[in-house]
């Protein structure tokens, strides 16, 4: 099972949670490519069985600078990923009561609407909660394996 984990950040929280998410993949067994920035032909030559798309939210509801160019293209270019499974990691702050982790809705729409099959709920991490958000997904990413495995 070879595993794609993309992220998209502006500080560096969310590339943390994906570099962590890859560590512990790993350690269960899982092949992971990790891509950050994200890019479509890098998605697509990785030929992935499964993908995890992590980002944070900014501006309004808006996706990161360093994800925005890899959304615009996924969208224009479709591929489909039918059936294959995929997971959200979304961080955001719940102090942005309207667009809270909208950045990771975004992603999760686009993935559905590529066919691909999500495989466990998406995971929000609220910076209003917790500083450590990359040991927070942890039993999270345990239930990710056990869907992939
Ligand atoms: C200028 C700015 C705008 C933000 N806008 C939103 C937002 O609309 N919705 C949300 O859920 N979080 C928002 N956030 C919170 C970030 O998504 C959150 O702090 C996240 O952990 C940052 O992760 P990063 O370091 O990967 O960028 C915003 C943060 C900043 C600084």
């Amino acid at each position: 099972m070879q595993l794609a984990i993309l992220s998209g950040s502006v500080y560096g929280t969310a590339d943390l949670v994906a570099d962590e998410a890859a560590i512990r993949c790993r350690e269960a067994g899982l092949q992971v490519v990790r891509l950050h920035p994200p890019r479509v032909d890098e998605l697509l030559e990785a030929q992935a069985d499964a993908y995890l798309l992590c980002t944070s939210t900014t501006g309004m509801g808006e996706l990161p600078d360093t994800f925005l160019p890899f959304f615009h293209e996924l969208r224009d270019r479709f591929p489909l990923f039918t059936g294959k499974p995929f997971a959200v990691i979304a961080l955001g702050d719940s102090a942005y009561a309207d667009t809270f982790c909208q950045g990771g809705e975004q992603v999760r729409e686009l993935m559905l609407e590529l066919q691909a099959r999500e495989v466990i709920p998406m995971l929000r991490l609220d910076a209003s909660e917790s500083v450590t958000p990359e040991l927070d997904a942890g039993p999270w990413l345990d239930q990710l394996v056990a869907a992939l495995t």
